[in-house]
């Protein structure tokens, strides 16, 4: 049988794959972005109590009264944005989910969407699953935002752009300069912006500024986010969308179609976060991974990578040039040297390209950092072994105790 054209040019996830190779190697798996640290015990009292009361029904299909009016007063308070939860907020499974039914709803067969590059490796399928066609432009790590090149990207066939701030992979968090840039762009092309900010709250500097509050934006914004990375419950599933009511409207027919609707009980539990949590919960998550960051940074610089450190979001795109097996004309590929890291340190990042069109990415893998600080400082441990001489001889050996790495959540 033959399967879809569509998907002949998606590669499996290379996170995924990275995953089984960190547990063939006992390796610490620094490759999957997701917490192997307790969610808040507010949270699942919530979705458990949601549960015990029997909320365990199809929600509404664009999601839960109690969720969009929480997600309603939660746009007010952080960024003076008003959404009315009846016709301008929609409950997904996921960004991941929002992401795919805004671009089905709303961009059409033969289309451009702008994605930044390095991007998450979603958007590309996404584009290509709407049969649209992802045009890219670069933004890196410690680099400000080539705006000729961004205004170049800009074509009549045009209709989205993606932005994606704090950044995964680049950690970049976009300055209002930036933000406003792109929003006149988008303003005088009549293009949209279809934002992902699940990490706004996880970001170490700079402010949050979501592009639909920019003047001229609110209109032509789909702003998505979601409970999976702020409250450390990326297998609940539960992201949601803010846009006006006309754009809504056509996304909550595509995602009625694909999903029915998100978990109801979690949908509870996500509901009393939002409204209960207040800035002290907030501080600490940041204050958390300002200080994971760190560790992981300085343990990666002084192994001898060149990385920055990210304004945002819980990663670290580090350039590995000169460590590994061989340098030179015979240094090897991303995936070679993350292969080999897995192997001979026992730490497995993903590899840059990943992150990046065919051919770009070579020099890089990505690390993440919402781990306990017991695995960063084995991790930290085992990449010293590194520094002693280029070629962590002796590392494997040193790779006692293991530590429990995986909470038995796949991706
Ligand atoms: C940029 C970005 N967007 C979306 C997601 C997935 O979000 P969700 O769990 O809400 O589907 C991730 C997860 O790694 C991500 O890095």
């Amino acid at each position: 049988m033959t399967t879809a054209r569509r998907t002949h040019g998606f590669r499996e996830s290379v996170i995924r794959g990275m995953s089984r190779l960190a547990r063939e190697h006992r390796a610490i798996n620094l490759a999957q972005g997701f917490p192997n640290f307790a969610a808040p015990d507010l949270l699942k009292e919530a979705a458990a109590r949601a549960i015990h009361d029997d909320i365990n029904q199809y929600a509404i299909t664009w999601g839960a009264q109690r969720l969009r009016e929480a997600i309603a007063r939660k746009y007010e308070r952080w960024y003076g944005l008003a959404a009315d939860p009846e016709r301008e907020i929609t409950v997904t499974c996921g960004a991941t989910e929002a992401m795919i039914s805004t671009l089905l709803a709303l961009v059409d067969p033969g289309d451009e969407v702008i994605v930044f590059e390095p991007f998450y490796e979603n958007y590309g399928p996404d584009t290509i699953l709407a049969d649209a066609r992802p045009v890219y432009v670069p933004l890196e790590p410690g680099q400000p935002l080539d705006l000729d090149r961004l205004a170049n990207a800009f074509a009549p066939r045009t209709r989205a752009i993606i932005v994606n701030t704090p950044s995964n992979p680049s950690g970049r968090v976009l300055t209002r300069a930036e933000l406003e840039a792109i929003a006149d762009l988008c303003v005088q092309h009549d293009v949209l912006a279809v934002t992902d900010e699940i990490y706004e709250h996880i970001r170490f500097e700079g402010a949050h500024i979501p592009i639909a509050t920019l003047p001229g934006m609110r209109e032509r914004t789909v702003t998505i986010s979601g409970a999976s990375k702020t409250f450390s419950v990326t297998g609940w599933r539960i992201g949601w969308i803010v846009a006006p009511a006309d754009l809504t409207d056509a996304i909550r027919k595509v995602h009625d179609f694909l999903t029915v609707g998100a978990p109801a009980p979690l949908q509870e539990g996500v509901a009393t976060a939002l409204d209960e949590l207040d800035a002290t919960f907030y501080e600490a998550l940041t204050a958390m991974y300002r200080g994971k960051r760190d560790l992981l940074h300085s343990a990666l610089d002084s192994a001898g990578f060149r990385c920055l450190r990210p304004e945002g979001a819980y990663y670290i795109l580090a350039d590995y040039t000169g460590l590994g097996p061989a340098t030179g004309p015979a240094a090897p590929d991303d995936t070679a040297f993350a292969v080999w890291l897995s192997r001979e340190v026992g730490v497995t990042p993903v590899p840059g390209s990943s992150f990046y069109r065919e051919g770009g990415g070579r020099s890089y893998v990505r690390f993440v950092f919402c781990k306990t600080e017991e695995i960063l400082m084995e991790a930290a441990r085992r990449l010293r072994t590194l520094r002693d001489d280029g070629s962590a001889s002796g590392a494997r050996e040193a790779r006692a105790p293991e530590p429990a790495v995986d909470s038995g959540l796949q991706r």
